[in-house]
């Protein structure tokens, strides 16, 4: 499967990060590539002991073989990806498009005064809506135009065609989630830009016709942050009663938490294209499975969820994450 896109399939935070880094230990990919809106997205990968929050930099930087690409799609902010690229040691492979959109401190300022933006929407404030508004004006600066940044351009579309044209696989990975996307989510409360599976092939600047795969990631308890409608959120009571409290990685606002959404689910796989699930958090389903690495470990109440998710979505449950950890999974890919 030379070129598979990973998307998340609820409102974001469905655990991508960690499928990615997975499927790049198991499938060698040569180049990473992010697509989606900008530094507004947080992964969180847990590595062993160590815990890894980023914004800009693919969560595909844990597996060290692949390049890093930043899609021209994608906004970049150069103060956070400067700093990344320091505190990951990431020079030298990561690389982004001239022609991606600069966040300016101004933008930043201007979605935080916004009381639009940063209340009625909930923005994370990272200036993605400003600048995405500037980019379409045509009067925003590129990556290209920066000094600060250019060791780091490439023209990252052709760059990764070349990759896929040689039959090298190449993952591209989704920011964000389904349910925020401008075009498919609840608008108004979405993000600045649709965050489906064919924009963020459009983002890395690869066609339709070079997708082998579609992974949609959906967390077995869904969440959301920021405002928006959200039609299986539970109290936070019962949330946190369930032992289920979440902070988002860029604003630290506590998430709000839902039960499984099968209409959503089914719905967004159909817009995404998706050709297989991954799912996240089924140790919440039952604690009992947690760390589990085979599907026969898990128990009867897990593997029922899961065929009622396969039903629910009309697609194979591929991918089993039980815990946080890289090697908590289940990877039936090769089983099926
Ligand atoms: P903005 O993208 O910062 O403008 O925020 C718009 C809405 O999208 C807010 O509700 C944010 O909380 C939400 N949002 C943006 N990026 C992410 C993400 O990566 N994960 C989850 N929610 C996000
Ligand atoms: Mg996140």
């Amino acid at each position: 499967m030379p070129c598979t896109i990973i998307v998340g399939g609820f409102f974001g935070d469905e655990g991508k990060g960690k499928i990615v880094a997975h499927i790049a230990h198991q499938d060698h990919p040569t180049i990473i590539s992010r697509g989606g809106v900008g530094p507004n997205a947080g992964h969180t990968v847990l590595v062993g002991e160590k815990e890894y929050g980023i914004r800009m930099i693919p969560s595909g930087f844990v597996y060290e073989k692949a390049d890093l690409c930043i899609g021209p799609g994608v906004l970049v902010d150069p103060r956070v990806f400067l700093h990344e690229v320091d505190m990951l040691g990431a020079s030298g492979r990561i690389f982004v498009d001239g022609r991606c959109g600069v966040i300016e401190e101004e933008h930043i300022a201007r979605d935080r005064e916004s009381e639009h933006l940063s209340k009625k929407i909930g923005s994370t404030g990272s200036g993605c809506g400003p600048a995405n508004a500037d980019r379409v004006l045509r009067i925003s600066r590129q990556a290209k135009d920066l000094p600060e940044l250019s060791p780091y351009i490439v023209d990252v579309a052709e760059k990764v065609n070349v990759a896929i044209k040689k039959g090298e696989n190449v993952i591209l990975e989704g920011t964000q989630g389904f349910g925020i996307s401008l075009y498919f989510g609840t608008y108004p409360y979405v993000t600045s830009k649709d965050t489906s599976a064919s924009q963020i092939a459009a983002d890395c600047g690869v066609g339709p016709t070079q997708i082998d795969d579609v992974i949609v990631v959906f967390k077995a308890f869904p969440t959301r942050v920021g405002e928006g409608p959200f039609s299986t959120e539970m109290s936070m009571d019962k949330s946190h009663e369930m032992g289920i409290i979440e902070y988002g990685t860029v604003t630290h606002r506590e998430r709000r938490i839902g039960n499984w959404d099968g209409q959503m689910a089914r719905y967004s796989a159909m817009i995404n294209g998706c050709t297989q699930i991954a799912i996240t958090g089924i140790d919440r389903v039952d604690p009992a499975c947690f760390g589990v690495t085979e599907y026969d470990q898990l128990t009867e109440t897990a593997k029922v969820f899961i065929r009622q998710v396969e039903e629910d979505v009309g697609s194979p449950v591929t991918i089993i994450s039980t815990g946080p950890e890289l090697s908590q999974i289940i990877d039936l890919r090769t089983k099926r």
